[in-house]
């Protein structure tokens, strides 16, 4: 039977965002009041922004993020935050393994694994990212990555409330292109029976995002999506007026 999932809408501001787009923030957490009863929303500003969004969003149903948190719980470690640290700033989730990191830093999925691992851990819910590069989809092995990356970056025994699966291709991150609403399907499909194999009947229950040019405008057709159980948004979460247009889709 199929479970009834309580949706996940979540923004990725990467390296945007100063001081004054925490009102942004703000428009998104009074317009998400209308939302509420029926999903969850997140938005992952920049590491510097954290506690002061955490204080703008106190007693809204609006929760803050962080995009990346350390392998490592403390140390001597330069630049790198923990996982108690976002929880410290206020923070209940952290994106981990975004492709800008898996592919732009040189992350690999044992390294995604232990940040998960240090996420749920500290209390965060982790988001983990999977995603096939434009060559691997021509290639016909997007279903072959995927599977290694699961098996790779889920620690053994997630919980559904702690740990949440993104799907976002590569090729369709900040390009305006999305795989076609059969394709999205069929892969969310084949994620859910392999988190399923992966991690038995708690795999019926993990949320399911799928992001990679998310809009407004394409949001309906995709949250219709059987096992889309949300989004993450990345350019269309930068202004309140996008955003709250996905999160009416979802
Ligand atoms: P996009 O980014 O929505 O701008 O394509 C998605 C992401 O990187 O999470």
């Amino acid at each position: 039977m199929r479970q009834q999932i309580r949706p996940l809408v979540a923004g990725n501001w990467k390296m945007n965002g100063l001081g004054p787009s925490l009102s942004e923030i703000a428009l998104i957490a009074e317009g998400l009041s209308d939302h509420q009863h029926r999903l969850d929303a997140l938005i992952c500003p920049p590491a510097t922004l954290l506690a002061a969004a955490s204080a703008k969003t106190a007693g809204t149903a609006l929760a803050i993020g962080a995009q990346d948190c350390s392998t490592e719980t403390h140390g001597a470690y330069t630049g790198d935050v923990s996982a108690a640290m976002v929880v410290d700033s206020g923070g209940s989730a952290v994106i981990v393994g975004h492709s800008e990191r898996r592919q732009g830093r040189g992350e690999t999925s044992a390294d995604v694994k232990r940040k998960a691992e240090r996420a749920v851990e500290a209390g965060l819910q982790a988001i983990i990212c999977i995603g096939e590069t434009e060559q691997e989809m021509l290639d016909g092995r997007t279903e072959e990555v995927l599977l290694r990356q699961l098996q790779e970056s889920v620690p053994a025994g997630s919980q559904a409330v702690a740990v949440v699966i993104a799907y976002e291709p590569v090729w369709a991150i900040g390009t305006g292109r999305t795989p076609s609403i059969d394709n999205i399907a069929k892969l969310h499909a084949f994620i859910r029976r392999s988190v399923i194999d992966l991690l038995g009947d708690e795999g019926r229950k993990l949320r399911l995002l799928y992001g990679g040019s998310v809009k407004a405008d394409n949001a309906a057709e995709i949250a219709a999506i059987e096992d889309v159980n949300g989004a993450l948004v990345g350019g269309a979460s930068l202004k309140s007026g996008d955003f709250l247009g996905i999160i009416k889709a979802f």
